[in-house]
């Protein structure tokens, strides 16, 4: 719906991978793959691993001091953070919690989102929520994570995809006709067992035989997520749009989650958009979870691609399922 009583805006943006980078040649030398298949089948060239003394906070802390300098803001001002993020540095204290410490925002409320690779959507939803009814004036929202530490190395068919990193938006109240148009959200718990991490929760706590099956790590069914993925986004995308009042001959430009190439052309194929109009960083990072829009959407406006009065769509899709996608107007 058209809301002329003012808009959620981004003020600041700001992200971090870190150094090192470990590349499918690299993965030949782990498990039976190769640089060709990984390549071919998902796009991706390379991915950025977490340092052994990282963990999801600290690359959210680095990403949330960017784009708190972008927005010309300091850490005090801030009112809320949000990390959305399925890799909290522990289950307990939020991470967001640890972000507010290490950054030194002492007067913001702190909570994290687990929706995984639709977290930073999810999170889109709730911070505009806040900033409309005026409960919190500037919220910065992350999506964070270190898919290095929950992914079983020795299964091919996972360790090829996943990065670490994080990104990070400051957003405000704005009269102007810029900001989050609409945010459309969709869940489907029936298919949570696609993608999940069995073990280490309420349901199987960690003990020896949970180690020993790896069960801590992810697990997913690739297929059957990939057969849902592409018209699971073209829902959003064209939901979200139509609740804002707006048709896909409006967009400029849109924003997937970075998880397979494949999907991202499939999406284009389906909505018959222009392939120009659509970002993709994924081969440089892998999927980054939750990080993987606010990563994007910071290289897009960094690299001109997305422009001051350009239509935006972010999408999203992921465990849960949980899926999602925002009209902005930048
Ligand atoms: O953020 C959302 C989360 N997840 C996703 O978006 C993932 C969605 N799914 C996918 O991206 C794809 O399903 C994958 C990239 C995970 C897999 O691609 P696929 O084309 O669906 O491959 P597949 O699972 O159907 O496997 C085809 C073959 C299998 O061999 P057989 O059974 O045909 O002999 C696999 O064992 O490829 C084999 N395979 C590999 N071969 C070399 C699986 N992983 C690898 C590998 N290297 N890393």
């Amino acid at each position: 719906m058209q809301n002329n009583l003012g808009r959620t805006e981004f003020k600041g943006l700001g992200f971090y991978v870190p150094e090192k980078v470990l590349t499918n040649f690299e993965i030949e030398q782990m498990v039976d793959t190769s640089d060709e298949w990984i390549y071919t089948r998902t796009g991706i060239k390379q991915r950025h691993i977490a340092a052994a003394d990282q963990a999801t906070s600290d690359l959210a802390a680095v990403a949330a001091r960017r784009a708190l300098e972008k927005s010309r803001l300091l850490p005090t001002d801030l009112d809320l953070i949000i990390v959305a993020t399925a890799t909290p540095d522990t289950q307990m204290p939020a991470c967001a919690c640890l972000v507010q410490q290490k950054i030194g925002a002492k007067n913001a409320v702190a909570f994290d989102i687990a929706a995984a690779c639709s977290g930073f959507i999810y999170g889109l939803s709730v911070a505009d929520a806040y900033i409309k009814s005026k409960a919190y004036q500037n919220v910065l929202l992350i999506g964070a994570e270190t898919f290095s530490r929950i992914i079983n190395w020795h299964d091919r068919s996972t360790c090829i995809l996943f990065g670490d990193g994080a990104g990070a938006a400051l957003l405000q109240y704005g009269n102007g006709s810029s900001g989050i148009f609409n945010t459309f959200l969709g869940a489907d718990g029936a298919g949570a067992e696609l993608l999940t991490i069995p073990a280490g929760g309420s349901r199987l706590p960690a003990d020896r035989e949970s180690v020993e099956k790896s069960l801590h790590f992810l697990q997913m069914n690739g297929r059957e997520v990939y057969k849902v993925a592409a018209s699971g986004m073209a829902k959003a995308i064209l939901s979200a749009l139509d609740h804002a009042g707006f048709t896909l001959e409006d967009v400029d430009f849109i924003i997937p989650h970075q998880a397979n190439v494949r999907i991202i052309e499939s999406l284009i194929q389906k909505l018959k958009i222009a392939p120009e109009k659509v970002f993709l960083n994924l081969a440089r990072y892998g999927n980054t979870s939750a990080a993987s829009i606010p990563i994007a959407l910071c290289e897009a406006v960094e690299d001109h691609k997305v422009n001051k009065g350009n239509l935006v769509v972010l999408v999203s899709f992921g465990a849960g399922l949980t899926w999602g996608a925002s009209v902005i107007r930048w």
